[in-house]
C-alpha cells in the first residue's frame, strides 16, 4: 500500500524541481541510514552557505530529521562541503584524488571505522553548490547515497539563459507571467523572486542570465541603469548565476548622443568602453552583453556598411579587459525577401551572413545561432552555420518559453528535439562531429562556447503558467550541463523530484512528455512543414497559408499539386549545400532525406510516397488525426494520477490538457480540411470532411444570432461560426441520434477583449453554463479563440432541443462553431 505523504505546503508549482518533499517510507528509511547527521562546511563565501542551506533543508524536508552544522569535523562523521582545495587542506583523507575545474563536482563517500562521511567537493565554491544540487537531486529520486564516487564536470563552460524582458515589465514570449527583473521602466522593488530564479538556474548548472530582451531598450546602457542592474546582479550572485544584458547597437548615438554609431570610428569605440567600464566597476563579476544586430528591424553595421565582425569587436574589445564575453546573434536575415523568387530562401541567410566572415572574431564574440536555419519551429534541421565556423566560438540557442510550442498552453517536453540538434552529426571534414561538441568548441579546438536558452520565466507562481513547461527550463539546464543524457532521463528525473516517485506518476508522466513533441508536430505541421500557424500575428493560432505570400520567408509552398520547400542544390535554392559534403547529400536526394524534413528540403506532389508508406497527403491527415487523438489519450492518462499527485496541480494540468485536447481538433480539422480542398485529394479513411455527431451552428434555429465568417475559414468548422450582435441570443440545436447518454462538446470562441456567458438547457433545463473569461492570444475568431467545453453524461432522446443562450461582453460575441454530440 502507498502512504501519500501529505505536502506540507502549497503545491502552486513555487517549488518547481525543488520541493524536497517527504520521501516515500523505503527511500527514506534507506536514506536515513546512509546520510550523516552532522554538516561540516569549509568557508564563508556567500555560494557555500547557500549549499549549506540547501542541504540543511533538503535533509529535513525529504528526510525529516535535521542535519545539524558543526564548527569542526566530527570524528562520527558528516555531510562535508567546501572546495577541493579546502577539504585537501583541512581533511586530507577525506579529498578525492584528482583535480577539478572550475564548476565541477565531486560526490563522495568515504569510510573511517564506523564513521561515514558524504564529501561535496567543488572545484570552485560554484562547483560546490552544484554538488550539493547534484546530491540533493539524488536524495529526492530515491537512489543510493552510500557508496558515492561521482566526478561530474560541466560539457561547456557557457550555460546561459535569456529573458527576453522588456523593461516594462511585460516578458516578449513570455507566458508566465511579468517580469522578475523589471517594472514600469526601472528595476523592480523587490527582487526575491529574481533571486529565487537565481536558485532554480544554479539548481541545473545555469551560469549567466541576461536580463532584458534582445530586441533591446538602449537606455539599459545608460549611467541610471548600472545601478538598477547591479542590483540584480546582488541577488544572482549568491547562487554562483551573473548577470548580463542585451545591448541596442545605436546605442553610442540614441544613449551616448554621438552623431554616429560606426563601429570603426573611435569615438563609437571610446563610448563602448567608457559604458562597458562603468558596469564593470559596479558590477565587477558582470558577465557580458547579447547583440542582436541587422535584424527584424534592429540597427546594426549595414548602415555604415560595416561588417558584423566589426560589430562584434568594436564591443567585444571593451569587454575583454573585463573578461566579458559578447554573444552575436546569428539571427540575421532580410524579412521584406521577394516571395515570389523560387531561389529565395531564408534559411540560406545565417550561414550566408556569417560563414564568409569566419576567423574575423575576437576570441571573447560568440556567435550564438539558434539550433535551425528558421525560428524555433517545430521540425526544423540542424543550422549548417554549426559546422560553417571553425575559427569563431559559437553557442547554440535553444528556446525553452514555448513561442510556437504552444505558448504554454499545450504541453510539449522539447528535449527530445533538442537532443536530435545536439546529437545530430555534421560530418565535418567527413570526420563525427555533433552539434553538441561544435558548439563546446570540442570540434574546432574553440576556446569558448556552449549552450544558450531563451527562458522567459515570469513571476507567476509556478514560474511558466503551465506546471509541465518547467520540465524545459530544467531539461535546458540538465542538457547543457550534459547533453549526452538521453530525454527520457531528464525526464524521469524531473518526474520524480517534481511530482514524486511512484511509479504510476513516472510512467504517466514519462510517457507523455516524451511523446508530445510528436504529438504536437502531429496536429500542427508534420513532415517539415514547421508551424502552419499565424506567422504574421500571434505565432499560435492555426493559419495553414498565414507564412505564404510575404516577406517573412517561412514559406511551405502549398499549392493544388503540391507541397514544400526546394531547397536542393540541383533545382532548388541551394541551401543544401551549406551543409559538409556527405549531410548535404544526404538532405539532396528525396530518397535520403528523412520523412520528417522531407517538405523543409523539398517539393513535391502530394502524391509522393513516404519510405514510411503512405503518400504525403495522406500521412498529413494521419498524423492530425493520431495528434488530436494523442491529446485526448493524455487527458485520460492524466486522470488515472489522481489521488497520486497532490489536487491543486492535478486540478490544473487536467485542465491545461483538456484545452489542448480541444485544441488539438481545432488544429486537425483546420490543417486537414485546407489540404484536402487545394489538393483535391480524398482521405483513404474518409475522415475529413465528415464529422460524426456535428451539428454546425449556422445550421441551428437562431434567435439573435447572426452567421458569420471566420478568417482564415479552416479555423471553423462547416461554412462558418455564429455570433451576437445584441444582449443574448439563442441557438437551438436538434438531436437526430441514437437514445442513450451522451457528451455535449460546445465549440465556442474565447477572444481576450471580453468575458461572454453562455448556458446550455435541454428541456427547458439548465445542464451549464460558463464564462468565457481565458486570456487566449487572439481577439478575433480564430483557431486559437476556438474552444471546447464537455458537458458529460446527458440522457439524450431523438428530437430533443439543446438551447444555448450566449450574452455577449465587451468585444466578446458569445461566437458558436457547433456542438458536437457523442
Ligand atoms: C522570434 C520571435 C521574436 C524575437 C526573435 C529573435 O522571431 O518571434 O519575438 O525577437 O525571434 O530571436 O530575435
Amino acid at each position: 500500500m502507498a502512504l501519500v505523504a501529505a505536502p506540507a505546503f502549497a503545491e502552486n508549482g513555487h517549488a518547481a524541481w525543488l520541493r524536497y518533499a517527504p520521501l516515500a517510507p523505503d527511500a527514506a528509511a534507506r536514506a536515513g541510514a546512509e546520510v550523516p547527521r552532522a554538516l561540516y562546511r569549509l568557508g564563508d563565501e556567500v555560494p557555500l552557505q547557500r549549499a549549506e542551506d540547501e542541504l540543511r533543508k533538503g535533509v529535513q524536508g525529504m528526510l525529516g530529521r535535521p542535519l545539524e552544522p558543526v564548527n569542526a569535523l566530527p570524528a562520527s562523521g558528516a555531510v562535508v562541503v567546501g572546495t577541493l582545495a579546502s577539504i585537501r587542506a583541512a581533511a586530507p583523507a577525506l579529498a578525492p584524488a584528482g583535480e577539478l575545474p572550475a564548476d565541477a563536482f565531486w560526490l563522495r563517500t568515504v569510510h573511517q571505522g564506523n564513521a561515514s562521511f558524504t564529501v561535496i567537493a567543488g572545484g570552485d565554491v560554484r562547483g560546490t553548490l552544484y554538488g550539493a544540487f547534484a546530491w540533493l537531486r539524488k536524495v529526492a529520486q530515491g537512489e543510493l547515497l552510500d557508496p558515492l564516487d561521482d566526478r561530474e564536470v560541466p560539457y561547456a563552460p557557457v550555460r546561459w539563459v535569456n529573458q527576453w524582458d522588456n523593461l516594462n515589465g511585460t516578458i516578449e514570449r513570455g507566458y508566465g507571467g511579468a517580469s522578475l527583473f523589471w517594472a514600469n521602466g526601472k528595476v523592480r522593488d523587490d527582487l526575491t523572486r529574481a533571486g529565487e530564479y537565481g536558485r532554480l538556474l544554479a539548481s541545473v548548472g545555469i551560469n549567466a542570465v541576461s536580463i532584458n530582451n534582445v530586441n533591446a531598450n538602449p537606455l539599459v546602457l545608460s549611467p541610471e541603469f548600472v545601478p538598477q542592474i547591479a542590483k540584480v546582479a546582488d541577488v544572482m550572485r549568491p547562487w554562483g548565476v551573473r548577470v548580463a544584458i542585451a545591448i541596442d547597437f545605436g546605442s553610442p548615438q540614441s544613449v551616448g548622443k554621438l552623431a554616429t554609431y560606426d563601429p570603426l570610428d573611435p569615438g563609437v569605440a571610446a563610448w563602448w568602453k567608457a559604458r562597458t567600464d562603468a558596469l564593470y566597476a559596479a558590477i565587477p563579476d558582470f558577465a557580458g552583453f547579447v547583440l542582436k544586430a541587422d535584424s527584424e528591424g534592429r540597427v546594426g553595421p549595414s548602415t555604415y556598411h560595416r561588417t558584423h565582425a566589426d560589430a562584434a569587436n568594436v564591443v567585444a574589445r571593451a569587454l575583454k579587459p573585463h573578461g566579458g564575453i559578447l554573444f552575436y546573434r546569428g539571427f540575421v536575415y532580410d524579412h521584406h525577401m521577394d516571395w515570389r523568387n523560387l531561389k529565395n530562401d531564408r534559411a540560406r541567410a545565417a550561414y550566408d551572413n556569417f560563414h564568409p566572415l569566419d576567423g574575423q572574431f575576437d576570441d571573447n564574440v560568440i556567435i550564438q545561432i539558434k539550433h535551425g536555419p528558421i525560428d524555433f519551429q517545430v521540425r526544423e534541421p540542424a543550422s549548417p552555420l554549426f559546422a560553417g565556423l571553425e575559427k569563431t566560438n559559437e553557442a547554440i540557442e535553444l528556446q525553452i518559453t514555448q513561442e510556437y510550442f504552444g505558448q504554454a498552453r499545450h504541453a510539449v517536453f522539447i528535449a527530445p528535439m533538442w537532443k536530435e540538434v545536439l546529437d545530430f552529426d555534421m560530418r565535418a571534414h567527413d570526420q563525427p562531429s555533433p552539434v553538441k561538441a561544435i558548439v563546446a568548441g570540442r570540434v574546432f579546438h574553440r576556446p569558448l562556447g556552449g549552450f544558450v536558452g531563451v527562458a522567459n520565466v515570469g513571476d507567476d507562481d509556478n514560474w511558466t503558467n503551465n506546471h509541465l513547461s518547467q520540465a524545459n527550463l530544467y531539461a535546458f539546464g540538465r542538457l547543457a550541463w550534459n547533453p549526452d543524457l538521453s530525454a527520457a532521463d531528464i525526464a524521469s528525473e524531473w518526474t520524480r523530484q517534481t511530482f514524486g516517485t511512484d511509479p504510476p506518476v513516472g510512467r504517466t508522466l514519462g510517457e507523455l512528455l516524451l511523446t508530445s513533441w510528436r504529438t504536437y508536430e502531429n496536429y500542427t505541421g508534420p513532415l517539415g512543414l514547421q508551424n502552419l500557424t499565424d506567422i504574421t500575428g500571434n505565432h499560435y493560432s492555426v493559419a495553414v497559408e498565414a507564412s505564404e505570400e510575404n516577406g517573412w520567408g517561412q514559406w511551405h509552398r502549398a499549392d493544388a499539386n503540391g507541397v514544400g520547400m526546394d531547397r536542393s542544390v540541383a533545382t532548388g535554392t541551394g541551401f543544401v549545400g551549406q551543409y559538409p559534403p556527405a549531410v548535404a547529400k544526404m538532405y539532396e536526394s528525396i530518397d535520403t532525406t528523412p520523412d520528417d524534413l522531407l517538405l523543409f528540403m523539398h517539393h513535391v506532389p502530394y502524391t509522393q510516397r513516404l519510405k514510411s508508406g503512405p503518400t504525403v497527403i495522406q500521412y498529413i491527415y494521419d498524423s492530425h488525426y493520431a495528434g488530436a487523438e494523442a491529446v485526448a489519450n493524455y487527458v485520460a492518462m492524466w486522470k488515472g494520477l489522481r489521488g497520486l499527485v497532490d489536487d491543486e496541480r492535478y486540478q490544473a494540468v487536467l485542465k491545461q490538457l483538456e484545452y489542448q485536447a480541444g485544441q488539438a481538433i481545432v488544429w486537425r480539422d483546420a490543417v486537414t480540411r485546407w489540404f484536402h480542398k487545394e489538393s483535391g485529394i480524398s482521405d483513404e479513411q474518409g475522415r475529413v470532411g465528415r464529422y460524426p455527431g456535428r451539428i454546425e451552428a449556422e445550421s441551428a434555429a437562431l434567435q439573435g444570432y447572426q452567421l458569420t465568417t471566420v478568417q482564415p475559414w479552416e479555423a471553423a468548422s462547416g461554412s462558418g461560426a455564429i455570433e451576437c450582435r445584441t444582449t443574448s441570443c439563442t441557438a437551438t440545436f436538434t438531436y437526430s441520434g441514437t437514445a442513450g447518454t451522451h457528451d455535449i462538446a460546445v465549440e465556442y470562441f474565447d477572444v481576450n477583449t471580453g468575458a461572454a456567458h453562455y448556458r446550455v438547457r435541454i428541456g427547458g433545463r439548465v445542464v451549464a453554463e460558463w464564462t468565457a473569461d481565458d486570456h487566449i492570444p487572439s481577439r478575433k475568431l480564430d483557431g486559437g479563440s476556438s474552444s471546447r467545453y464537455v458537458i458529460a453524461g446527458i440522457a439524450l432522446k431523438p428530437g430533443d432541443e439543446i438551447e444555448i443562450e450566449g450574452t455577449p461582453n465587451g468585444q466578446e460575441t458569445a461566437a458558436l462553431d457547433y456542438v458536437e454530440i457523442r
